[in-house]
C-alpha cells in the first residue's frame, strides 16, 4: 500500500456548496457553514472534498456558468472564508478539489461581455462566432445538450455564438492561445493557494469538429422528451444514449482535448504535493498513457442502470478494467449533483434501505477511488417537487415550457419536470430533526425545499449516535477500507461468476499478502454461496448481520437477503 499515491488511497466526497451548510442563515449554503462541518466530515472518514463550483455566477446552471474564475460567489462568502475552509480541511488531513469549468463561461463573464460587444473586439475570437446560414438561420443543425439549437443569434453584431449547454454558457474558443493562457492563470491562482486539484467539468466538449458538418441523426427533441416521460428499460435507455451520442458526435471527443489535458497535467506537475485531476467523462482515453493526462476518470457506465445486479457489475468491471491503460487507477461513483440519488436510483421500492447499503458496500470495496455525494451517507433520497415555482434547474424549466408548447397539460409537464430535474438530488443537507432539517434557521426559505423525510430519521443528528444507522454503516465501511490494504490496493478478481443473486470477488494485495473476499447478496432471497478456493474459511471483517470476527466456512456460506460479507482469507505475507 505504501506505493499508492494519496488519491489512490483516498475516498472523495462531493460537496454541493449551495446545499451543504448554511452558516449565515439566508437559506443558501456557504463557506462559514462548510467550515463548521469539517469535523463531521472528518468523523465520517473521507479524505478529499470536491466542491461543485463556488465561483461568482449568475446561476443559469447553478454555478457551472462561471463569471469570475478567481473569485468566490458572494452568497458563499469571501476569499478569506475560502482560505479558512481550505486551511481547516488541511489541518484535519483532508484535501480540497475545486470544479474547473473549461468548456464555457457565463454569458456575464467580462470576457464574453467584451467578445459580444463588437466584431473587432480583441476578445471576439475567445468564443465561437459564426455567420448565419444563407437563409439567416443557425450555421448548422447542431443541438445543445440542454435542448434547442446550439447556436444563439446575437443581434448587435449579426452573428451566432456556439453553446453546447445553455445559451447562457457560451463555449470558449480553445483554439485561441490567449484563452488557454487566461485559464491557466486562474488554475495557478488556486494551485498557489494550496488547493489539491480539480474535478474537470465537461472536458469532452472543449473542441468541436472545425468543419462544422451537420449531423444526420433522426433523433428529435420530442423523442428525447418522451424518453424522460416514459420510464424506459435500461436497454432502451442505452439505445437512446447511443443515438444521442451519434447526434452529438461532431461536438465532443476530439483528439485535440488530449493535448490540452497533457498540458494541464504538466502544469499541475510543476507543483509539489501530488495535485490531482478527475475528469467528468466516461472515456478512459483521458487517462492518456496512464500517467500523462488525468489521474482519474469516472466510471460512469457503472451507474447507468436502475438496478445494480451482479451481472451488471461484473460486466462493467470486466470491460472497464480491461480498457484501462497500464498504471491507470479506476474511479467509481454512484451519484452526483446531476443524477438520481443512490438511494432512489437503484431501489426496488420495497427494500430500498437494504439495497442502498449493499450498493454503498459495493462502491467502497471495488478496486479504485470511490467518490461519494453529500447526503448519501445518511440515505438522503430524491425529492419530487410539486410546483413549478419550486424548480431552480433551468433544464427542467425549459423542458416544462417545451412540453406545454407541445400541447402537454401543465400538470403532466410539471410531473415530467419534477422527474427529470436535477433539483431532485440537490436539496439541502439534512443535519437534524429540526425545522429546515437544521440546514437553515426555522422560518427561513431555503433555496430548494428541504426533503420532509428529515423528520423520519434521515438526518445526521439522529443517526450520529445510532450504531445501526446508515451514517454509522458508512463510517464503519470507510474505517475498514482505510485499515485493510487489500481493499485499498488489491486487484479485483471475480469469483462464482455464474451466481445470479450475489456478487463475489477477491481483492488481493501483493505487498501485504492480504486477500479479502467480498460477497454481496443483491437479492431479497436467502442464498448459499459455495466457494472452491484454496482457502476453506475466512475471518469476517465486516458484516451487515453482526458476524464480525467469526470464521465463515466457504464451502457453504449462508447469506441472508441483502447480506454484506467481507472476509479475510490471508493476513500478512505468506
Ligand atoms: C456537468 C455538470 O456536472 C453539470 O451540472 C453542468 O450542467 C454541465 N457539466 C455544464 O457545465
Ligand atoms: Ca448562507
Amino acid at each position: 500500500m505504501a506505493h499508492l499515491r494519496w488519491w489512490q488511497r483516498a475516498t472523495f466526497y462531493q460537496i454541493y456548496p449551495r446545499s451543504f451548510a448554511d452558516g449565515n442563515g439566508d437559506g443558501i449554503g456557504d463557506f462559514v457553514g462548510m467550515l463548521a462541518k469539517l469535523d463531521y466530515l472528518q468523523s465520517l472518514g473521507v479524505d478529499a472534498l470536491w466542491l461543485s463550483p463556488h465561483f461568482p455566477s449568475p446561476n443559469a446552471d447553478m454555478g457551472y456558468d462561471v463569471s469570475d474564475y478567481t473569485g468566490v460567489a458572494p452568497e458563499y462568502g469571501t476569499l478569506d472564508d475560502f482560505r479558512r475552509f481550505l486551511d481547516g480541511a488541511h489541518a484535519r488531513g483532508m484535501r480540497v478539489l475545486l470544479d474547473l469549468v473549461l468548456n464555457h463561461t457565463s454569458e456575464q463573464h467580462p470576457w464574453f461581455v467584451e467578445s459580444r460587444s463588437s466584431r473587432d473586439n480583441p476578445k471576439r475570437d475567445w468564443y465561437v462566432w459564426r455567420d448565419p446560414a444563407p437563409d439567416g438561420g443557425p450555421p448548422n443543425n447542431w443541438n445543445s445538450a440542454f435542448g434547442g439549437s446550439a447556436w444563439e443569434f446575437d443581434p448587435p453584431t449579426g452573428q451566432y455564438y456556439y453553446h453546447f449547454f445553455f445559451k447562457q454558457q457560451p463555449d470558449l474558443n480553445w483554439r485561441n492561445p490567449e484563452v488557454k493562457q487566461a485559464m491557466w492563470q486562474a488554475v495557478r491562482f488556486w494551485l498557489d493557494m494550496g488547493v489539491d486539484g480539480f474535478r474537470l467539468d465537461a472536458i469532452g466538449t472543449i473542441f468541436e469538429d472545425p468543419a462544422y458538418p451537420n449531423h444526420t441523426s433522426k433523433l428529435s427533441q420530442i423523442e428525447m422528451l418522451r424518453a424522460w416521460r416514459e420510464n424506459r428499460s435500461p436497454e432502451e435507455q442505452q439505445a437512446l444514449m447511443a443515438e444521442f451520442m451519434d447526434m452529438f458526435k461532431h461536438q465532443f471527443g476530439r483528439p485535440e482535448v488530449h493535448d490540452l489535458m497533457k498540458e494541464l497535467r504538466a502544469l499541475l506537475d510543476e507543483y509539489p504535493g501530488d495535485r490531482v485531476l478527475i475528469g467528468e467523462d466516461d472515456d478512459v482515453a483521458y487517462y492518456g498513457n496512464g500517467d500523462d493526462e488525468l489521474h482519474l476518470v469516472f466510471n460512469f457506465p457503472l451507474m447507468r442502470t436502475n438496478r445494480l445486479t451482479p451481472a451488471w457489475v461484473r460486466a462493467n468491471q470486466a470491460e472497464r478494467l480491461s480498457k484501462l491503460p497500464p498504471g491507470a487507477w479506476p474511479c467509481n461513483t454512484l451519484g452526483n449533483h446531476d443524477s438520481t440519488r443512490l438511494w432512489s436510483a437503484f431501489g426496488d421500492g420495497q427494500h430500498d434501505a437494504e439495497i442502498a447499503r449493499v450498493n454503498a458496500a459495493l462502491l467502497l470495496t471495488l478496486r479504485g477511488t470511490p467518490v461519494l455525494y453529500n447526503g448519501e451517507e445518511i440515505g438522503m433520497t430524491d425529492l419530487l417537487l410539486e410546483r413549478f415555482d419550486q424548480l431552480r434547474d433551468n433544464q427542467a424549466i425549459n423542458l416544462y415550457h417545451f412540453a406545454v408548447g407541445e400541447g402537454i397539460s401543465p400538470d403532466e409537464a410539471m410531473r415530467m419536470a419534477a422527474r427529470m430535474t436535477r433539483d431532485r438530488c440537490r436539496t439541502p443537507m439534512q443535519w437534524a430533526n429540526a425545522p429546515n432539517a437544521g440546514f437553515s434557521p426555522p422560518g427561513v426559505q431555503t433555496w430548494l425545499p428541504v426533503n420532509p423525510n428529515y423528520a423520519q430519521g434521515v438526518n445526521v443528528a439522529d443517526q450520529d449516535g445510532d450504531p445501526n444507522s446508515m451514517l454509522n454503516f458508512y463510517r464503519r465501511l470507510l474505517a475498514l477500507r482505510k485499515r485493510t490494504p487489500a481493499l485499498m490496493a488489491g486487484d479485483y478478481v471475480p469469483v462464482n461468476e455464474e451466481a445470479q443473486d450475489y456478487l463475489a470477488f477477491l481483492r488481493r494485495d501483493e505487498d501485504s499478502g492480504q486477500i479479502c473476499l467480498v460477497v454481496l447478496n443483491m437479492s431479497a432471497q436467502f442464498r448459499e454461496a459455495r466457494f472452491t478456493l484454496p482457502w476453506p474459511s475466512a475471518r469476517c471483517l465486516f458484516s451487515s448481520h453482526g458476524h464480525e470476527g467469526e470464521t465463515a466456512h466457504l464451502s457453504a456460506l449462508r447469506l441472508a437477503p441483502f447480506e454484506i460479507f467481507i472476509g479475510e482469507l490471508t493476513h500478512g505475507r505468506a
